[in-house]
């Protein structure tokens, strides 16, 4: 059974056809980068995946569930990384992995917290408020919180847009280690160097929809610019 099964999933915005019969299939265990520019729906299909968005029509499959009649227990088994930073700047590092961990239901909420800060290196920060944090230690937290109840897919919209090149690295780093723990990926991104480094395939996403399919060697560089 693949991870996601998108089959001519449709949503439009008044005239706007954000996602115009698109059709993705993922395997599990594998890092799928959806390429495309701006605009090219990526963002949509992602927030359909997780029931933020409901399609016009189309099927969508994730982890067996149906959506978005079981968008619910789809979410459960999902880890979630947002295009942009939502972490309580009120409360300590700790505390933002405990509120998700609670959220998720999970059971040992103390050791997930500790797993969570050990992906994220900030164990020796665990007591600090988010604001004292670089921005790079944002990042790590950003996705470690999305990874409290060990999700067996991930998704990530654009996980380094806008992001100094140090930062950068950081984060892929965080991706290439969660890819090679076996967990499965879907990430976005309009950039051609994040497909080719952390993707083991490479779906080319235009105007709503996937118009090719490569391993990140082969995927023809025209097609982002
Ligand atoms: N909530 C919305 N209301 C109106 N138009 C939207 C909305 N969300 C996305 N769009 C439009 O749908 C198209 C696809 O957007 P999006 O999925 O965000 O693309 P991407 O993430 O690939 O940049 C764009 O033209 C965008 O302006
Ligand atoms: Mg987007």
């Amino acid at each position: 059974m693949p991870a996601i099964e998108l089959h001519d999933l449709k949503k439009s915005f008044g005239s706007i056809n954000a996602v115009d019969g698109l059709d993705l299939v993922v395997d599990e265990g594998i890092c799928l980068g959806l390429l495309g520019p701006n605009g090219a729906g990526k963002s949509t299909t992602m927030k359909m995946l997780t029931g933020q968005a409901i399609p016009d029509s189309g099927v969508i499959r994730v982890l067996g569930y149906e959506l978005p009649g079981e968008a619910k227990q789809a979410r459960a088994a999902m880890g979630v990384v947002p295009q942009l930073d939502n972490l309580d700047i009120d409360v300590t590092v700790e505390d933002n992995l405990r509120i998700f961990s609670r959220l998720y239901r999970v059971k040992d909420i103390d050791a997930a917290v500790d797993r969570a800060l050990d992906i994220a290196r900030l164990q020796d920060r665990r007591k600090d408020a988010v604001d004292e944090l670089s921005g790079g230690m944002r990042r790590r937290l950003l996705v470690a919180r999305g990874l409290v109840h060990s999700p067996r897919l991930f998704l990530l919209d654009e996980p380094t847009v806008g992001l100094d090149p140090q930062i950068r690295t950081e984060v892929w780093d965080l991706i290439e280690e969660l890819r090679s723990g076996g967990t499965t990926i879907l990430m976005s991104t309009h950039y051609i160097e994040e497909a080719e480094r952390l993707a083991d395939e490479v779906a080319v996403v235009a105007a709503g929809k996937v118009i090719a399919r490569a391993t990140p060697e082969g995927t023809d560089r025209r097609a982002c610019r």
